[in-house]
């Protein structure tokens, strides 16, 4: 199984995150891709990538920090792209819910790197809170074919346009809440459209809800899947691998 989404480089982790990897390890967590969401945790993410075999990074401004992407910043971004270890550009997007950034630099900031995405031939991590419709209209615009849409919250109308895009969806822990919504968007996700991730130190699956997340949580995540297909855990977690695998061109594990 593989946490396509985590943020290691947080301070959250600076006291154990040799013994929090270590853990995913002995969970069976075979891959960690560390998502940056300004530039300073992007370079941060990249000299993880480049200590783990195991780890691998996505560089990239998130939609809060988007005001502050200039120019010059992007251009560090796309040296950081250039890293072997670099597998997506992400993660960015819109988030109308927080609003942290005008939504004209939330925007703009998407489109840059959704086009340095492009140029680097790199698959993008997308944010979307709050802002389904406004995403999906930029994507479309974009014609944008190879990337995820994260932590999944939007409808079952939204899954479709953007697997029929070619996206995968990625869900996290909230799936484990009483997130009635989510479980029948996945019901209706093709399988080979399917990602999991913890998001850590955020979202935290049941039963440990309230506290810190870790990448070995993300078996939770998959026995909540499995559960609601009805499928075993074994044959998801094999599927999300692959899935991931594919999208981040990462080569087979052992
Ligand atoms: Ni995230």
């Amino acid at each position: 199984m593989i946490d396509s989404h985590a943020h290691l480089t947080m301070k959250q982790y600076r006291k154990d995150l040799h013994a929090v990897i270590k853990r995913a390890r002995e969970d069976g967590v075979t891959a960690m891709i560390n998502v940056g969401f300004d530039v300073a945790s992007s370079k941060a993410g990249v000299h993880l990538a480049g200590v783990h075999e195991d780890i691998y990074a996505a560089v990239g401004v998130h939609p809060h920090d988007a005001r502050n992407l200039t120019a010059d910043l992007l251009e560090d971004l796309e040296d950081l792209a250039d890293d072997p270890k670099v597998v997506a550009i992400g993660e960015i997007g819109l988030d109308f819910y927080r609003n942290l950034s005008p939504r004209r630099s939330q925007e703009r900031a998407f489109r840059w790197q959704i086009d340095l995405g492009r140029r680097k031939g790199l698959p993008i991590v997308v944010h979307d809170r709050e802002a389904h419709r406004r995403t999906l209209e930029i994507l479309k615009d974009e014609k944008v074919s190879s990337g995820v849409l994260h932590c999944f919250s939007g409808d079952v109308n939204l899954a479709r346009q953007a697997t029929d895009m070619g996206l995968y969806i990625s869900f996290a822990g909230p799936i484990t809440y009483n997130g009635k919504n989510t479980r029948e968007i996945l019901k209706r996700v093709p399988l080979d459209r399917v990602l999991v991730e913890t998001d850590c130190p955020y979202l935290t699956p049941v039963p440990f809800r309230g506290k810190r997340n870790e990448p070995a949580y993300v078996r939770l995540v998959l026995a909540k899947i499995a559960g609601i297909l009805s499928r075993p855990v074994d044959e998801i977690a094999y599927l999300t691998e692959t899935n991931t695998r594919t999208l981040f061109n990462i080569p087979p594990g052992d």
